[in-house]
Protein backbone atom coordinates (compact mmCIF):
# COMPACT_ATOMS: atom_id res chain seq x y z
CA UNK A 1 0.00 0.00 0.00
CA UNK A 2 1.46 3.37 -1.23
CA UNK A 3 1.21 5.61 1.82
CA UNK A 4 4.02 8.27 3.64
CA UNK A 5 2.37 10.08 6.13
CA UNK A 6 3.36 12.25 9.22
CA UNK A 7 2.86 11.57 12.77
CA UNK A 8 -1.27 10.22 13.49
CA UNK A 9 -1.41 12.87 16.15
CA UNK A 10 0.25 16.85 16.42
CA UNK A 11 3.52 15.71 18.12
CA UNK A 12 4.39 17.30 21.61
CA UNK A 13 7.12 19.60 21.32
CA UNK A 14 10.58 18.69 22.59
CA UNK A 15 11.48 21.61 24.93
CA UNK A 16 15.46 22.65 24.51
CA UNK A 17 15.74 21.60 28.27
CA UNK A 18 14.56 18.10 27.38
CA UNK A 19 17.11 17.49 24.12
CA UNK A 20 19.70 18.96 27.12
CA UNK A 21 18.48 16.18 29.75
CA UNK A 22 18.69 13.67 27.01
CA UNK A 23 21.77 14.74 25.96
CA UNK A 24 23.38 14.13 29.61
CA UNK A 25 22.16 10.50 29.70
CA UNK A 26 23.82 9.26 26.41
CA UNK A 27 26.65 11.98 25.89
CA UNK A 28 25.67 15.12 23.17
CA UNK A 29 26.78 12.48 19.90
CA UNK A 30 24.09 10.05 20.77
CA UNK A 31 21.14 12.48 20.17
CA UNK A 32 20.34 13.51 16.88
CA UNK A 33 17.53 15.42 15.58
CA UNK A 34 19.10 16.46 11.75
CA UNK A 35 16.61 15.95 9.41
CA UNK A 36 18.00 12.94 7.59
CA UNK A 37 18.67 10.98 11.62
CA UNK A 38 14.83 12.02 11.55
CA UNK A 39 13.88 10.19 7.94
CA UNK A 40 16.10 7.37 8.78
CA UNK A 41 14.53 6.17 11.88
CA UNK A 42 10.97 6.85 10.29
CA UNK A 43 10.76 3.87 8.57
CA UNK A 44 11.03 -0.02 8.87
CA UNK A 45 10.78 -2.93 5.73
CA UNK A 46 6.81 -2.20 6.08
CA UNK A 47 5.81 -1.19 2.48
CA UNK A 48 6.83 2.97 2.42
CA UNK A 49 5.26 3.92 5.15
CA UNK A 50 6.99 7.07 7.12
CA UNK A 51 6.04 8.31 10.69
CA UNK A 52 9.52 10.57 11.57
CA UNK A 53 10.44 10.68 15.53
CA UNK A 54 11.27 14.54 17.05
CA UNK A 55 14.35 12.86 18.09
CA UNK A 56 16.22 10.03 18.40
CA UNK A 57 18.40 8.14 21.46
CA UNK A 58 20.34 5.94 21.16
CA UNK A 59 21.69 4.78 24.78
CA UNK A 60 24.84 2.59 25.91
CA UNK A 61 23.24 0.36 29.25
CA UNK A 62 20.35 -0.34 30.86
CA UNK A 63 20.86 2.47 33.44
CA UNK A 64 20.44 5.13 30.19
CA UNK A 65 17.26 3.13 28.80
CA UNK A 66 15.97 4.04 32.73
CA UNK A 67 17.20 7.53 32.88
CA UNK A 68 15.49 8.05 29.34
CA UNK A 69 11.85 6.43 30.38
CA UNK A 70 11.88 8.66 33.52
CA UNK A 71 12.71 12.03 31.54
CA UNK A 72 9.82 10.61 29.10
CA UNK A 73 7.31 9.62 31.46
CA UNK A 74 7.82 12.72 33.74
CA UNK A 75 7.31 14.83 30.44
CA UNK A 76 4.50 12.96 29.01
CA UNK A 77 6.44 12.14 25.44
CA UNK A 78 6.06 8.90 23.20
CA UNK A 79 8.61 6.68 23.14
CA UNK A 80 9.01 4.18 20.62
CA UNK A 81 11.93 1.28 20.72
CA UNK A 82 13.71 0.35 17.81
CA UNK A 83 16.27 -2.67 16.99
CA UNK A 84 17.59 -2.95 13.13
CA UNK A 85 14.20 -1.52 11.26
CA UNK A 86 14.15 -5.19 9.73
CA UNK A 87 9.77 -5.34 11.05
CA UNK A 88 7.37 -5.99 8.77
CA UNK A 89 3.97 -4.91 10.53
CA UNK A 90 5.81 -0.98 11.21
CA UNK A 91 6.40 -2.05 15.17
CA UNK A 92 8.66 0.41 15.16
CA UNK A 93 7.68 3.39 13.19
CA UNK A 94 6.95 6.70 15.70
CA UNK A 95 3.42 6.62 15.03
CA UNK A 96 3.64 9.97 17.60
CA UNK A 97 6.53 11.38 17.18
CA UNK A 98 8.31 11.86 20.29
CA UNK A 99 11.70 9.77 21.16
CA UNK A 100 12.72 6.71 18.68
CA UNK A 101 15.14 5.17 21.71
CA UNK A 102 17.24 2.69 19.23
CA UNK A 103 18.90 -0.09 21.10
CA UNK A 104 21.96 -0.59 18.50
CA UNK A 105 24.43 0.47 20.27
CA UNK A 106 23.90 -2.35 22.89
CA UNK A 107 25.68 -4.61 20.76
CA UNK A 108 27.32 -7.05 23.22
CA UNK A 109 27.14 -10.40 23.58
CA UNK A 110 27.80 -10.74 27.43
CA UNK A 111 28.17 -14.90 28.02
CA UNK A 112 27.88 -18.00 25.89
CA UNK A 113 27.55 -20.60 28.81
CA UNK A 114 28.74 -23.90 27.86
CA UNK A 115 27.70 -25.75 30.76
CA UNK A 116 24.80 -24.12 31.41
CA UNK A 117 23.63 -23.86 27.45
CA UNK A 118 22.59 -20.61 27.77
CA UNK A 119 24.11 -17.39 25.90
CA UNK A 120 23.24 -13.68 27.80
CA UNK A 121 23.08 -10.60 25.15
CA UNK A 122 22.28 -7.43 24.55
CA UNK A 123 19.26 -6.70 22.36
CA UNK A 124 21.27 -4.72 19.55
CA UNK A 125 23.62 -8.19 18.43
CA UNK A 126 22.59 -8.84 14.90
CA UNK A 127 21.35 -12.16 14.95
CA UNK A 128 23.76 -14.18 12.43
CA UNK A 129 26.72 -12.41 14.22
CA UNK A 130 24.93 -14.05 17.45
CA UNK A 131 24.25 -17.72 15.59
CA UNK A 132 28.29 -17.58 14.60
CA UNK A 133 29.32 -17.09 17.81
CA UNK A 134 27.25 -19.60 19.40
CA UNK A 135 27.94 -22.23 16.70
CA UNK A 136 32.00 -21.51 17.70
CA UNK A 137 31.26 -23.61 20.60
CA UNK A 138 29.32 -26.11 19.52
CA UNK A 139 25.67 -24.70 20.32
CA UNK A 140 23.23 -23.92 18.18
CA UNK A 141 20.14 -20.89 18.34
CA UNK A 142 18.30 -22.35 15.83
CA UNK A 143 15.63 -19.51 15.32
CA UNK A 144 16.97 -17.48 12.15
CA UNK A 145 14.47 -15.48 10.11
CA UNK A 146 15.80 -14.35 6.45
CA UNK A 147 16.50 -11.12 7.73
CA UNK A 148 19.07 -12.98 9.96
CA UNK A 149 22.00 -11.13 8.63
CA UNK A 150 20.15 -7.67 9.58
CA UNK A 151 17.65 -8.05 12.54
CA UNK A 152 18.20 -7.75 16.27
CA UNK A 153 17.75 -10.46 18.60
CA UNK A 154 16.08 -7.86 20.46
CA UNK A 155 13.40 -7.15 17.51
CA UNK A 156 13.44 -10.86 17.62
CA UNK A 157 12.24 -11.21 21.23
CA UNK A 158 10.00 -7.92 21.01
CA UNK A 159 7.99 -9.50 17.64
CA UNK A 160 8.59 -13.29 18.53
CA UNK A 161 10.01 -13.82 15.55
CA UNK A 162 10.32 -17.43 13.90
CA UNK A 163 11.46 -18.26 10.38
CA UNK A 164 11.87 -21.77 8.38
CA UNK A 165 13.33 -24.05 11.02
CA UNK A 166 10.42 -23.43 13.15
CA UNK A 167 8.98 -26.45 11.91
CA UNK A 168 11.44 -28.15 14.03
CA UNK A 169 12.66 -26.18 17.00
CA UNK A 170 10.03 -23.35 17.55
CA UNK A 171 10.08 -20.01 17.61
CA UNK A 172 11.84 -16.81 19.38
CA UNK A 173 9.84 -17.50 22.64
CA UNK A 174 10.57 -21.34 22.77
CA UNK A 175 14.03 -20.04 23.43
CA UNK A 176 13.99 -16.98 26.22
CA UNK A 177 14.29 -17.87 29.62
CA UNK A 178 14.80 -14.49 30.95
CA UNK A 179 14.88 -10.90 30.11
CA UNK A 180 16.22 -7.45 31.73
CA UNK A 181 13.83 -4.84 30.68
CA UNK A 182 13.01 -0.92 32.07
CA UNK A 183 9.51 -0.70 32.27
CA UNK A 184 7.71 2.50 31.24
CA UNK A 185 8.48 4.19 34.44
CA UNK A 186 11.72 4.05 34.68
CA UNK A 187 11.61 0.80 36.60
CA UNK A 188 14.23 -1.90 35.88
CA UNK A 189 12.94 -5.30 36.08
CA UNK A 190 14.64 -8.89 35.86
CA UNK A 191 12.69 -11.82 34.95
CA UNK A 192 13.24 -15.67 34.61
CA UNK A 193 16.82 -16.57 34.69
CA UNK A 194 19.44 -19.03 34.00
CA UNK A 195 16.91 -21.76 34.72
CA UNK A 196 15.39 -24.32 32.89
CA UNK A 197 12.31 -24.53 35.18
CA UNK A 198 11.07 -21.40 37.76
CA UNK A 199 7.71 -20.81 38.35
CA UNK A 200 7.88 -18.02 40.66
CA UNK A 201 5.18 -15.70 39.92
CA UNK A 202 3.45 -15.01 36.95
CA UNK A 203 5.84 -15.56 34.03
CA UNK A 204 6.40 -12.13 32.95
CA UNK A 205 9.47 -13.52 30.53
CA UNK A 206 6.66 -14.53 28.01
CA UNK A 207 4.76 -11.42 28.53
CA UNK A 208 7.00 -9.75 27.23
CA UNK A 209 8.56 -12.06 24.47
CA UNK A 210 5.95 -10.84 21.33
CA UNK A 211 5.06 -7.53 23.43
CA UNK A 212 6.17 -5.32 19.88
CA UNK A 213 7.92 -2.59 22.13
CA UNK A 214 4.48 -1.81 23.66
CA UNK A 215 4.78 -3.05 27.67
CA UNK A 216 8.92 -2.50 28.26
CA UNK A 217 12.34 -1.90 26.39
CA UNK A 218 14.03 -4.73 26.61
CA UNK A 219 17.72 -4.42 27.42
CA UNK A 220 19.29 -8.11 27.97
CA UNK A 221 18.03 -11.81 27.32
CA UNK A 222 18.94 -14.86 28.12
CA UNK A 223 18.49 -17.36 25.80
CA UNK A 224 18.23 -21.17 25.65
CA UNK A 225 20.57 -23.26 23.22
CA UNK A 226 20.90 -26.73 22.30
CA UNK A 227 23.98 -28.96 20.60
CA UNK A 228 24.83 -28.06 17.23
CA UNK A 229 24.12 -30.51 14.69
CA UNK A 230 26.66 -31.66 12.25
CA UNK A 231 25.21 -32.68 9.32
CA UNK A 232 22.61 -30.85 6.98
CA UNK A 233 21.61 -31.94 3.85
CA UNK A 234 18.76 -30.08 1.47
CA UNK A 235 16.15 -31.03 -1.16
CA UNK A 236 15.02 -28.64 -3.41
CA UNK A 237 11.61 -30.52 -5.37
CA UNK A 238 9.35 -28.48 -8.25
CA UNK A 239 5.52 -29.58 -8.36
CA UNK A 240 3.68 -29.12 -11.46
CA UNK A 241 0.84 -27.39 -8.75
CA UNK A 242 0.41 -25.78 -5.65
CA UNK A 243 -1.80 -28.04 -4.90
CA UNK A 244 0.54 -31.38 -4.93
CA UNK A 245 3.27 -29.22 -2.79
CA UNK A 246 0.82 -28.61 -0.64
CA UNK A 247 -0.52 -31.96 0.01
CA UNK A 248 3.11 -33.04 -0.19
CA UNK A 249 3.80 -30.89 2.98
CA UNK A 250 1.29 -32.58 5.13
CA UNK A 251 2.72 -36.27 3.80
CA UNK A 252 5.99 -35.92 4.64
CA UNK A 253 4.89 -34.66 8.74
CA UNK A 254 2.86 -37.63 8.74
CA UNK A 255 5.38 -39.89 7.70
CA UNK A 256 6.93 -38.96 11.13
CA UNK A 257 9.87 -37.35 9.45
CA UNK A 258 11.28 -34.15 10.98
CA UNK A 259 12.96 -31.75 8.77
CA UNK A 260 14.11 -28.74 9.85
CA UNK A 261 12.84 -26.73 7.34
CA UNK A 262 9.95 -27.32 5.02
CA UNK A 263 9.42 -23.96 2.88
CA UNK A 264 6.92 -23.68 -0.15
CA UNK A 265 7.92 -21.43 -2.73
CA UNK A 266 5.43 -20.86 -5.79
CA UNK A 267 6.22 -19.96 -9.09
CA UNK A 268 6.57 -16.07 -9.72
CA UNK A 269 8.30 -15.95 -6.17
CA UNK A 270 11.33 -18.21 -7.73
CA UNK A 271 11.10 -15.95 -10.61
CA UNK A 272 11.25 -12.62 -8.73
CA UNK A 273 14.01 -13.97 -7.12
CA UNK A 274 16.09 -15.40 -10.00
CA UNK A 275 15.71 -11.87 -11.67
CA UNK A 276 17.11 -10.47 -8.26
CA UNK A 277 20.07 -12.65 -7.68
CA UNK A 278 20.75 -13.06 -11.00
CA UNK A 279 21.19 -16.63 -10.93
CA UNK A 280 20.00 -19.85 -12.62
CA UNK A 281 17.03 -21.75 -10.60
CA UNK A 282 16.63 -25.53 -12.13
CA UNK A 283 12.64 -25.68 -12.81
CA UNK A 284 12.15 -22.29 -12.68
CA UNK A 285 8.73 -22.35 -14.73
CA UNK A 286 7.21 -24.87 -12.38
CA UNK A 287 3.82 -24.00 -10.32
CA UNK A 288 5.49 -24.42 -7.14
CA UNK A 289 9.02 -25.77 -5.17
CA UNK A 290 9.75 -27.47 -1.43
CA UNK A 291 12.59 -26.58 -0.17
CA UNK A 292 13.76 -28.78 2.67
CA UNK A 293 16.09 -29.32 5.10
CA UNK A 294 16.64 -32.28 7.32
CA UNK A 295 20.03 -31.84 10.10
CA UNK A 296 21.16 -34.38 12.83
CA UNK A 297 24.51 -36.24 13.54
CA UNK A 298 24.15 -39.41 11.82
CA UNK A 299 24.34 -39.29 7.74
CA UNK A 300 22.33 -42.92 7.71
CA UNK A 301 19.58 -41.38 8.87
CA UNK A 302 19.12 -38.26 7.02
CA UNK A 303 19.93 -40.35 4.49
CA UNK A 304 16.89 -42.34 4.88
CA UNK A 305 14.67 -39.69 5.36
CA UNK A 306 15.69 -37.48 1.92
CA UNK A 307 14.67 -41.16 0.28
CA UNK A 308 11.49 -41.23 2.01
CA UNK A 309 11.10 -37.67 1.04
CA UNK A 310 11.68 -37.97 -2.74
CA UNK A 311 9.53 -41.16 -2.48
CA UNK A 312 6.59 -39.01 -0.90
CA UNK A 313 7.12 -36.24 -3.63
CA UNK A 314 7.31 -38.52 -6.72
CA UNK A 315 4.00 -40.25 -5.25
CA UNK A 316 2.89 -36.14 -5.45
CA UNK A 317 3.57 -35.85 -8.84
CA UNK A 318 6.92 -34.27 -8.05
CA UNK A 319 9.30 -33.25 -11.35
CA UNK A 320 12.47 -33.71 -9.76
CA UNK A 321 13.95 -34.39 -6.66
CA UNK A 322 17.21 -32.20 -6.69
CA UNK A 323 20.07 -32.77 -3.42
CA UNK A 324 21.93 -30.08 -2.33
CA UNK A 325 24.96 -31.90 -0.17
CA UNK A 326 27.58 -29.68 -0.44
CA UNK A 327 28.24 -26.41 2.06
CA UNK A 328 27.74 -24.05 -0.97
CA UNK A 329 25.36 -25.77 -2.81
CA UNK A 330 22.90 -25.05 0.62
CA UNK A 331 24.01 -21.69 1.02
CA UNK A 332 22.69 -21.01 -2.66
CA UNK A 333 19.64 -22.32 -1.58
CA UNK A 334 18.84 -20.78 1.52
CA UNK A 335 19.83 -17.47 -0.57
CA UNK A 336 17.32 -18.03 -2.88
CA UNK A 337 15.09 -18.42 0.06
CA UNK A 338 15.94 -15.25 1.61
CA UNK A 339 15.84 -13.10 -1.31
CA UNK A 340 12.01 -13.54 -1.82
CA UNK A 341 10.78 -10.86 0.51
CA UNK A 342 12.12 -8.42 -1.14
CA UNK A 343 12.76 -9.56 -4.62
CA UNK A 344 8.53 -10.24 -4.79
CA UNK A 345 8.33 -6.77 -3.34
CA UNK A 346 10.54 -5.55 -6.07
CA UNK A 347 7.80 -5.79 -8.58
CA UNK A 348 5.14 -3.90 -7.42
CA UNK A 349 3.55 -1.76 -5.00
CA UNK A 350 2.31 -4.38 -2.32
CA UNK A 351 0.47 -5.18 0.72
CA UNK A 352 1.90 -8.37 2.59
CA UNK A 353 0.42 -10.85 4.90
CA UNK A 354 1.52 -13.08 6.85
CA UNK A 355 -0.83 -15.78 7.47
CA UNK A 356 -1.04 -18.75 9.86
CA UNK A 357 -2.73 -22.14 9.75
CA UNK A 358 -2.55 -25.38 11.21
CA UNK A 359 -0.51 -27.01 8.91
CA UNK A 360 -3.03 -29.67 7.30
CA UNK A 361 -5.32 -26.54 6.20
CA UNK A 362 -2.44 -25.42 3.78
CA UNK A 363 -3.72 -27.19 0.51
CA UNK A 364 -7.55 -25.31 1.17
CA UNK A 365 -5.66 -22.11 2.86
CA UNK A 366 -3.88 -21.39 -0.89
CA UNK A 367 -6.84 -22.64 -2.94
CA UNK A 368 -8.67 -20.52 -1.28
CA UNK A 369 -6.51 -17.36 -1.31
CA UNK A 370 -5.78 -17.87 -4.81
CA UNK A 371 -9.88 -18.34 -5.56
CA UNK A 372 -10.15 -14.99 -3.95
CA UNK A 373 -7.64 -13.15 -5.63
CA UNK A 374 -8.56 -14.15 -9.09
CA UNK A 375 -12.48 -12.93 -7.85
CA UNK A 376 -10.61 -9.49 -7.00
CA UNK A 377 -7.99 -9.70 -10.25
CA UNK A 378 -5.44 -8.95 -7.43
CA UNK A 379 -2.03 -10.71 -8.30
CA UNK A 380 -0.33 -12.82 -4.71
CA UNK A 381 2.84 -14.58 -4.78
CA UNK A 382 2.37 -16.81 -1.94
CA UNK A 383 5.83 -18.66 -0.10
CA UNK A 384 6.82 -19.12 2.84
CA UNK A 385 7.10 -21.74 5.81
CA UNK A 386 4.71 -24.71 5.01
CA UNK A 387 6.02 -26.98 7.55
CA UNK A 388 4.39 -24.96 10.22
CA UNK A 389 1.66 -23.93 8.76
CA UNK A 390 2.95 -20.11 8.00
CA UNK A 391 2.29 -18.72 4.48
CA UNK A 392 3.46 -14.75 3.46
CA UNK A 393 0.74 -13.88 1.23
CA UNK A 394 2.10 -10.94 -1.08
CA UNK A 395 -0.76 -9.00 -2.75
CA UNK A 396 0.66 -7.07 -5.74
CA UNK A 397 -1.20 -4.38 -7.23
CA UNK A 398 0.67 -4.77 -10.49
CA UNK A 399 -0.98 -2.37 -13.13
CA UNK A 400 -4.24 -2.14 -11.10
CA UNK A 401 -5.43 1.57 -11.55
CA UNK A 402 -4.79 3.10 -8.17
CA UNK A 403 -8.71 3.53 -7.32
CA UNK A 404 -9.60 -0.44 -7.77
CA UNK A 405 -6.22 -1.23 -5.51
CA UNK A 406 -6.96 1.71 -3.27
CA UNK A 407 -11.03 0.56 -2.61
CA UNK A 408 -10.63 -2.88 -2.74
CA UNK A 409 -7.75 -3.38 -1.04
CA UNK A 410 -9.31 -3.35 2.49
CA UNK A 411 -12.16 -5.36 1.79
CA UNK A 412 -10.21 -8.23 0.28
CA UNK A 413 -7.77 -8.77 2.96
CA UNK A 414 -11.27 -8.77 5.77
CA UNK A 415 -11.92 -11.54 3.31
CA UNK A 416 -8.71 -13.27 3.07
CA UNK A 417 -8.41 -13.29 7.45
CA UNK A 418 -12.62 -14.73 7.33
CA UNK A 419 -10.68 -17.80 5.16
CA UNK A 420 -7.44 -17.61 7.72
CA UNK A 421 -9.45 -17.75 11.11
CA UNK A 422 -12.28 -20.33 8.70
CA UNK A 423 -9.41 -22.65 9.09
CA UNK A 424 -8.63 -22.18 12.64
CA UNK A 425 -5.69 -19.31 11.44
CA UNK A 426 -3.95 -16.81 12.53
CA UNK A 427 -3.57 -12.98 11.06
CA UNK A 428 -0.03 -13.56 11.86
CA UNK A 429 1.73 -16.05 12.89
CA UNK A 430 5.70 -14.34 12.84
CA UNK A 431 5.70 -10.78 11.76
CA UNK A 432 3.10 -8.70 14.27
CA UNK A 433 0.02 -6.38 14.71
CA UNK A 434 2.19 -3.35 15.33
CA UNK A 435 0.55 -0.64 13.27
CA UNK A 436 0.25 -2.59 9.90
CA UNK A 437 -2.69 -5.03 10.84
CA UNK A 438 -3.95 -3.42 14.07
CA UNK A 439 -7.28 -2.64 12.56
CA UNK A 440 -8.06 -6.24 11.57
CA UNK A 441 -7.32 -7.86 14.86
CA UNK A 442 -10.71 -7.61 15.85
CA UNK A 443 -11.53 -10.06 13.29
CA UNK A 444 -10.40 -12.56 15.30
CA UNK A 445 -9.90 -11.47 19.09
CA UNK A 446 -13.33 -11.07 20.69
CA UNK A 447 -14.31 -7.91 22.67
CA UNK A 448 -13.69 -9.43 26.15
CA UNK A 449 -9.80 -10.48 24.65
CA UNK A 450 -9.04 -7.24 23.44
CA UNK A 451 -9.98 -5.79 26.64
CA UNK A 452 -7.76 -8.12 28.89
CA UNK A 453 -4.70 -7.47 26.62
CA UNK A 454 -5.63 -3.72 27.07
CA UNK A 455 -5.66 -4.28 30.78
CA UNK A 456 -1.78 -5.64 30.33
CA UNK A 457 -0.61 -2.74 28.39
CA UNK A 458 -2.32 -0.52 30.73
CA UNK A 459 -1.18 -2.03 33.91
CA UNK A 460 2.91 -1.71 32.21
CA UNK A 461 2.37 1.69 30.89
CA UNK A 462 -0.29 3.61 32.55
CA UNK A 463 0.28 7.24 30.87
CA UNK A 464 0.60 5.27 27.39
CA UNK A 465 3.66 6.59 26.46
CA UNK A 466 5.57 3.50 25.00
CA UNK A 467 4.99 2.58 21.46
CA UNK A 468 1.94 3.97 21.35
CA UNK A 469 -0.29 3.22 18.48
CA UNK A 470 0.11 -0.36 18.09
CA UNK A 471 -1.35 -3.73 18.18
CA UNK A 472 -5.30 -2.18 19.37
CA UNK A 473 -7.62 -0.80 16.76
CA UNK A 474 -8.02 2.65 16.62
CA UNK A 475 -12.12 2.39 16.55
C1 LIG B 1 10.37 -14.49 5.13
C2 LIG B 1 9.96 -13.27 5.86
C3 LIG B 1 9.16 -12.35 5.01
O1 LIG B 1 10.00 -15.59 5.51
O2 LIG B 1 9.24 -13.60 7.01
O3 LIG B 1 11.07 -14.35 4.10
ZN1 LIG C 1 8.82 -15.67 7.16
Amino acid sequence: MSKLKTQEHTPVTLSESLIGSLKEITGADNVFYDTESLEAYSHDETEDLSFPPQVVVKPDSTEQVSAILKLASAENIPVTPRGAGTGLSGGCLPLHGGIALSLERMNRILEIDTTNFICVTEPGVIVQTLQEAIEEKNLFYPVDPASRGSCFIGGNVAENSGGPRAVKYGVTKDFVLGLTAVLPNGDIIKTGGKLYKDVTGYNLTQTLVGSEGTLAVITEILLKLIPLPSLHLMLMIPFPSLEQAAKTVSAIMSAGIDPSALEFMERDAIIASREQLGTHIDYDDAAAHLLIELDGNNQDLIDERAEKIGEIAMAHEALDVLLAESKQKQEELWNIRRSLSEAVKSRSVYKEEDTVVPRDKIPELLSRIKELCARWKIASVCYGHAGDGNIHVNLLKDDLPDDVWNNGLDTMIRELFAIVVDLGGSLTGEHGVGYSQREYISIMKTPAELAIMKRVKDAFDPQGILNPGKIFPTE
